[in-house]
């Protein structure tokens, strides 16, 4: 492995080179130097974007009740659909002001974007609460293969999910949930 260029954080920390002399620094050439901030600025920008893409479905999302949030599996499955997944970016319809619809949370939606080539695509994107296609053993085969029970595949831009076994059990049950 070449060290080096994992090097630039460190020298960039530890010493404490002279009032405007940070290029003298021999452990830095200068071409790493930038692209070290460049990084950190597009690193800034990717959370940034990040932050702001989060902040709806957190707001949008129902709470969970009671007795659903005292269960581990269910908690996974929320963070799961809501922080990794993000199921609702397809799922969940929007108001006009591009807000998530709290009412129809998960409940399907016409997806706002389309490919700009042609290719198989699917406009619309299911109901997933409740999951009304599937029981819960076929939704964890489901995620688990991007398979559906029949064997066939969902279009685009569905994701082929491989979850693990785990956590395709964590989703199945907290999407099953939301059916009651
Ligand atoms: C980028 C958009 C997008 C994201 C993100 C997304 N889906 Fe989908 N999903 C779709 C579309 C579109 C379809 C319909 C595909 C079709 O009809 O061929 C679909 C179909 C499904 C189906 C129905 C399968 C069937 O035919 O019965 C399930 C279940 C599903 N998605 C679950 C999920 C889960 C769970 C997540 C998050 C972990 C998720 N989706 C994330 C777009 C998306």
């Amino acid at each position: 492995m070449k060290r080096t260029s994992f090097r630039p954080l460190h020298p960039l920390r530890r010493t404490r080179p002279a009032a405007g002399s940070r290029q003298s620094d021999p452990a830095l050439p200068l071409s790493m130097k930038t692209k070290t901030r460049s990084t950190l600025a597009a690193l800034g920008a990717f959370w940034l974007t990040v932050a702001a893409a989060s902040a709806a479905p957190a707001a949008a999302a129902p709470a969970l009740g009671a007795a659903q949030n005292q269960d581990p599996l269910l908690l996974r499955g929320r963070y799961l659909v809501e922080h990794v997944g993000l199921c609702a970016d397809c799922h969940s319809p929007r108001n006009e002001k591009g807000e998530f619809v709290r009412a129809l949370w998960l409940k399907g939606a016409a997806l706002p974007f389309q490919p700009t080539v042609p290719m198989p695509w699917s406009p619309v994107a299911p109901p997933i609460a409740g999951l009304p296609t599937m029981n819960l053993e076929q939704a964890v085969a489901f995620l688990r293969t991007g398979k559906r029970p029949d064997g066939t595949e969902p279009r685009p831009p569905m994701p082929q999910f491989r979850f693990s076994t785990d956590d395709a059990i964590a989703v199945a049950a907290y999407l099953k949930s939301l059916g009651k």
